[in-house]
């Protein structure tokens, strides 16, 4: 396996990215993996940089057995040379992190988490925000992210 940084990105990095980058790590664990695969995450804004991820998304995962332990941070230009893959939940990520990239050269490196949905999940074009919603959002988002993951994983071997 070729060593892979990769970068999830949301808006206030403390529900969707944090969420990915701890469903991401216990794949990449299961597999022995983590020496090659590299995982972080970060925001567009800066609303909620310093703290810890929301509870509600914590406590969810956590019955799952995935432990989420990132402070909020944003995404920043310097990401693009740091990271190979950029993986955005929504389309307004997209816009954001596209927009720091002047010249267009690290386009190749954004995907949509969803591009790696597989069928069951082929009615989602984003990765739903969870934050203003009911508990039903934070399961929707964590079985959405173990599928996807899945299939990221995969397309690194
Ligand atoms: P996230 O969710 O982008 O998945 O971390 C949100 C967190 C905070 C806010 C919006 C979305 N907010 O408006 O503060």
């Amino acid at each position: 396996m070729i060593k892979t940084n990769i970068l999830f990105v949301c808006l206030g990095n403390i529900c969707r990215s944090p969420a990915a980058e701890a469903v991401m790590q216990k794949i990449v664990d299961e597999h022995g993996a983590s020496d090659t695969i590299k995982l972080d995450s970060a925001g567009t804004s800066a609303y909620h940089a310093g703290e810890t991820s929301d509870s509600r998304m914590m406590d969810h995962a956590q019955r799952r057995q995935v432990d989420i332990t990132s402070i909020s941070r944003q995404f920043i230009e310097a990401d693009f040379k740091r990271f190979d893959k950029i993986i955005i939940m929504d389309g307004s990520n997209y816009t954001n992190v596209l927009r720091l990239d002047m010249s267009g050269q690290y386009k190749h490196k954004i995907h949509y988490m969803t591009e790696y949905c597989s069928d069951k999940f082929s009615s989602y074009t984003e990765v739903p925000d969870p934050y203003f919603g009911g508990e039903d959002g934070f399961e929707i988002v964590l079985d959405l992210l173990d599928d996807a993951c899945r299939a990221l994983f995969n397309s690194l071997k």
